[in-house]
């Protein structure tokens, strides 16, 4: 068999700084053929534009796609002619059908101190965020008109349902050999929006095919609040791309780190998925060494499992990360007070040293 070929797209920022420490990672695991291309500000820089049809055809023609992070202020403009990194990213998206984004939040046990939340609120938090990724405000119809603007959201029956299976399905996967009840909390608008009333009829009309799955529904600010009240409740959310957008972001920060999240955005069965750290590109602190490489290894464990079919080196990674966390490495984004911060390459070195233990 030959070796899974990665399209590795490191983008801006730190982006570099964490693909490069996950290829050395990825190397330690197997043998993969990588690929390097351009996409973000710095296709931009290079060729007018976030996401090149050559890179998009790469990214198609890969096993899978390994991405950093895109964006920064030199490329920040209200001007909406302007090329704007993300376009990239979502581009992607689109281009390679990835609907479904899984975004699991589990705070390592090491970090529970890291959290701006009281440990005992945290305490036995471990859920997964499942985000629809290719429909609704990011992708409808908008515009300027003199001085008013309109974005819109649309959702067909059918994206909700492909969905809200993911999401069920992944709490039937979650909960396999626990003993305990798979939970499904689907959140909404739907006192106010008709997506929302369709998205709710939807879920509503699908989970009877999961008669294991409990489903509740929320509306999304009650479910922001519940989520810093009783993180530990939460199983799958399955929601909406802006609500996922705005709640992945929250549940990350349970962790004490957005720079511990990692996320798998997966398309049809046998498509390549992409996989990328949920924190940004961090421009204020790339090019200094510093830069906190575990969320990209969690999401190249990610892109093992969901991606490659190879759960067990995945299980390595994350095993490795967890240990290295446990001796008490922190990259400055964990490190609390008192804490001696050590630099990318050293956390690096820690991991792959925990893989050969
Ligand atoms: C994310 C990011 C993106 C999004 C941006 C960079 C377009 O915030 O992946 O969560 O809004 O989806
Ligand atoms: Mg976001």
């Amino acid at each position: 068999m030959s070796a899974p070929r990665i399209v590795m797209l490191p983008g801006d920022g730190i982006g570099p700084e964490i693909i490069g420490a996950a290829k050395r990672l990825l190397e330690a695991i197997g043998e993969f053929e990588f690929e390097e291309r351009l996409m973000g500000g710095c296709s931009i820089d290079a060729h007018g534009t976030a996401l090149t049809d050559e890179v998009l055809e790469a990214c198609r023609a890969a096993d899978a796609v390994l991405l950093g992070a895109v964006g920064g202020p030199k490329w920040d403009s209200t001007d909406p002619g302007a090329p704007r990194p993300e376009q990239g990213l979502l581009g992607l998206r689109k281009g390679m059908g990835l609907y479904a984004n899984l975004r699991p939040v589990r705070p390592s046990p090491a970090l529970v101190s890291a959290s701006p939340l009281r440990e005992e609120r945290i305490a036995g938090t471990d859920l997964l965020v499942v985000r629809e990724l290719t429909g609704g405000i990011y992708f409808g119809d908008s515009g300027r008109d003199g001085d008013s603007a309109h974005d819109t959201c649309e959702y067909s029956a059918a994206e909700i349902e492909r969905i809200a299976r993911v999401g069920f399905e992944a709490a039937q996967r979650r909960a396999e050999g626990s003993g305990r009840k798979p939970r499904v909390t689907s959140v909404d608008k739907a006192n106010v929006l008709e997506t929302s009333r369709l998205w709710r009829e939807v879920v509503g009309r699908v989970a009877p095919d999961y008669p294991d799955v409990e489903l509740n529904h929320l509306l999304v600010d009650n479910a922001a609040m519940q989520l810093v009240s009783r993180p530990a409740d939460f199983d799958v959310i399955v929601t909406e791309n802006l609500f996922g957008d705005i709640l992945s972001d929250e549940s990350a920060m349970l962790t004490g780190s957005l720079g511990m999240l990692p996320s798998a955005s997966l398309g049809a069965d046998g498509e390549p998925g992409l996989f990328e750290p949920v924190h940004g590109s961090a421009p204020d602190i790339a090019g200094q060494g510093i830069a906190n490489p575990l969320a990209t290894f969690l999401s190249a464990a990610m892109m093992l499992r969901h991606g490659l079919g190879r759960a067990d080196d995945a299980a390595r990674i994350d095993s490795a990360v967890d240990a290295v966390l446990d001796r008490g490495l922190r990259t400055p984004d964990l490190a609390g007070e008192g804490e001696t911060a050590v630099g990318t390459d050293e956390v690096t070195e820690a991991v792959l040293a925990e893989l050969n233990a």
